[in-house]
Order: structure tokens, then C-alpha cells, then sequence
């Protein structure tokens, strides 16, 4: 007898372009966003609700009334300004999540990395092909033979840049570093090494809730000053040191854990490996070693931004890649951790931790 099969068949989806057209023409909505940001709307929003003709006259907008009702109409349609009326009646205010992430002059501006995406990552990334064609960098130093350390030295020769990086950096990492100073039981260590520490950043909110540890965060000298005088902000002057060298040619400090934001992401295999056994050499038997990265899964699937920021690793300095917790674990057993784990931290990024 003939049983009854039609029921059950499963349907397929009708395949649409809409994800394809969303992403293929994300750079003008990225554009949009990234060019309100530098023009600060989000912190001038952010003291009462303006005009269009107010927002107009206070950035210094030239181009028709119609481009920027569509321009501010388009961050409404993405949800990051709220309107009430319509064209030249219209009011504008900030979101909530911009009210909070990118007012300027609120603690919590996390606009840092969206100014550098849009001053410097923006074009870069426009020459995406010629990286992947030639493996080379795309940044300041496309085109000379400057490997990662003359990135930095040439960065840093800018004030302004400096400054910028480091906000970036901060503005990328606050949740992530507020979270593992949560997660991670730091009461059982004296003294962190934070290596590439910036400004400070990390050991700043480690010490704001870890009453008894010390901190070194280790730097080049271009650093140092904004280090120093984030830290004093922060009353931690007597509990964070600094200290500037190249962490490749310099010994590094003698600590009970030490950690790394974004350090070995920018770096190639060797060199990653090179960091990793200096680093198990100066730690004491039972010692700690941190990586914050925004570590891609294991089948590579997931991690979209962990994927993309190791595309960024190829514009910024070409053989340098971010990586997944089983090549951390490769290199740090590698060099003589006993064994490894993943703290999931903030979004996209983990902590991947290794024990001596
Ligand atoms: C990508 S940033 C990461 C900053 C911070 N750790 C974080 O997670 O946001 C890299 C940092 O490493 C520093 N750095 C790069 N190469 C270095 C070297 N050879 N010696 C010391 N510091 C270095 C840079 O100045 C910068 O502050």
C-alpha cells in the first residue's frame, strides 16, 4: 500500500538578493554612519533635539536641504536618530544606543575605533584586491618596505594619530576588558604585565575592581605619556606602572600573568611563536598568560568579525592574521603551557588563556 509522503515535504526557501544588495551596498550606510561620527551630530544631539537648518549651520553643511534630510533620514531609518515631523518641520534626536556609545562627552563614547575606520581603515580597505593579490600591506606603508614596528613609528610621529589610535583601541575593548577583569579570578596574582598595554586601559579597570593587584603596562615611548597621564586621572599612579621598550627586542618585566589585547593578531606565525615562548620564560611555575583577541571559532564559521579583523591584519601589516583557539593552543603548548581555555568576553571577542 501507498503511504501518504507529501505532507512532509519540506519546502525551500526561494533564494532573494536582499541579503546579497544589504551588504554589497553596505559601504554607503557604513559611510553614512561613520560621517556622522566625525562630524560629532551624536554628541551636538546629544544636548537637546535640533532642526535640520540648526544641524545644517552648526556643522558647517553646504550641500542642499535635500541631501540632508536625506542624510539624517537615513540614520533614522537605521534606527540611530529618532524624528519627529517631517523635512523642514522635522526635530532630530539621538537613539538610545547612540545617545549612550557616541556622545563624545560621556565616559561610555566608544567612537574611538569608528573615527580611525573613518579617517584611516575606510580607504585602506578600499584596496582590499591588491592585498589579496599581493599579500602586502594596504596602510601608511603600502608600496615602501615598512614592516609593523615603522607603521607604529610612523603613526606615533603624529600626535594627533596617536591619540586617535589609542582612543580606538579603548573604544574597542572597553567591554571586553571589563568583562575579563568580572570573569577572570585576578585575586590570585601579585603582578600583571600587560604587553602593548596603550594607554592603560586594561590595567586601569583590572585595578578599578582588583584591590591588591599591581600592574606594568609595557609599551613603546610614544605611548608612555598618554599612559601615564590616563592612569593619573584614574588616582592608579601608585599601583600601575609604566614601562616603554619593544617587547620583540627588550626583556620584558617579571610578572605572575601577562596579557595581551590585539598584540598577536598583528603579527606573522613566527614571530607570534617568538612572543609566546618569551613570554612562558619570564612567568614563575603556575603563571598566567592572556590573550584578548577576537579569537575565531574552531570550524571557522561563526566569527565573522574575528575573520574580518584578520582581513584587517592583512590591510594593516600583510602576513599577520588573527586565529582560532586550537592554533593558540598549538603555540602555547608549543612553547610549554600545560593546558588552554576560552573565556568568551564582550560580542565577537574571547580571552584565550594559557597556564604554565
Ligand atoms: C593593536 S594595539 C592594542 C592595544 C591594547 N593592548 C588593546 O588591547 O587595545 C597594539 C599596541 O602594541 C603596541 N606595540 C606594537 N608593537 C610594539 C612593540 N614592538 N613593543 C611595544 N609595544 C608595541 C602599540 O604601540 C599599541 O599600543
Amino acid at each position: 500500500m501507498l503511504t501518504e509522503v507529501t505532507s512532509e515535504k519540506k519546502v525551500a526557501p526561494t533564494p532573494t538578493p536582499s541579503k546579497i544588495m544589504q551588504l554589497g551596498m553596505g559601504f554607503w550606510a557604513s559611510k553614512v554612519l561613520l560621517t556622522a561620527v566625525k562630524f560629532e551630530l551624536f554628541t551636538l544631539l546629544a544636548t537637546k533635539p535640533l532642526s535640520t537648518r540648526e544641524i545644517k549651520e552648526k556643522l558647517g553643511l553646504g550641500c542642499d536641504d535635500r541631501h540632508v534630510f536625506d542624510w539624517l533620514d537615513t540614520l533614522v531609518s537605521l534606527g540611530f536618530l529618532e524624528r519627529t515631523g517631517l523635512l523642514q518641520n522635522s526635530m532630530y534626536s539621538n537613539a538610545e544606543d547612540t545617545g549612550i556609545f557616541l556622545d563624545k562627552n560621556k565616559p561610555s563614547y566608544m567612537g574611538g575605533i569608528l573615527e580611525m575606520a573613518n579617517n584611516r581603515l575606510y580607504k585602506y580597505w578600499g584596496d582590499l584586491e591588491d592585498g589579496l593579490i599581493t599579500g602586502q600591506p594596504q596602510n601608511e606603508a603600502k608600496g615602501t618596505s615598512q614592516g609593523n614596528m615603522v607603521f607604529f613609528e610612523d603613526l606615533y610621529k603624529d600626535q594627533e594619530k596617536l591619540q586617535e589610535f589609542m582612543n580606538a583601541m579603548s573604544g574597542i575593548q572597553t567591554g571586553n576588558f571589563i568583562e575579563l577583569a568580572n570573569k577572570f579570578d585576578f585575586s590570585k596574582y601579585n603582578q600583571l604585565l600587560d604587553i602593548g598595554g596603550a594607554d592603560g586601559w586594561l590595567s586601569i579597570q583590572i585595578c578599578l575592581r582588583h584591590p591588591a593587584i599591581r600592574c606594568i603596562t609595557f609599551d613603546l615611548p610614544a605611548v608612555e605619556p598618554l599612559a601615564k597621564k590616563k592612569i593619573e586621572a584614574f588616582n592608579l599612579s601608585d599601583r600601575i606602572t609604566t614601562c616603554e621598550g619593544d617587547f620583540m627586542k627588550e626583556d620584558l618585566p617579571k610578572a605572575d600573568l601577562i596579557s595581551m589585547g590585539n598584540i598577536l593578531h598583528g603579527m606573522n606565525e613566527e614571530a607570534k611563536q617568538k612572543l609566546i615562548r618569551k613570554v612562558y620564560d619570564v612567568l614563575p611555575e603556575n603563571g598566567v598568560f592572556i590573550a584578548i583577541e577576537n579569537i575565531i571559532d574552531n570550524e571557522r564559521r561563526q566569527n565573522t568579525f574575528g575573520l574580518l579583523m584578520s582581513l584587517n591584519m592583512l590591510i594593516e601589516n600583510g602576513d599577520a592574521f588573527d586565529y582560532t583557539l586550537n592554533d593558540f593552543e598549538k603555540w602555547a603548548k608549543a612553547a610549554g603551557f600545560r593546558r588552554t581555555e576560552l573565556v568568551p568576553l564582550a560580542g565577537p571577542t574571547s580571552a584565550a588563556v594559557a597556564y604554565k
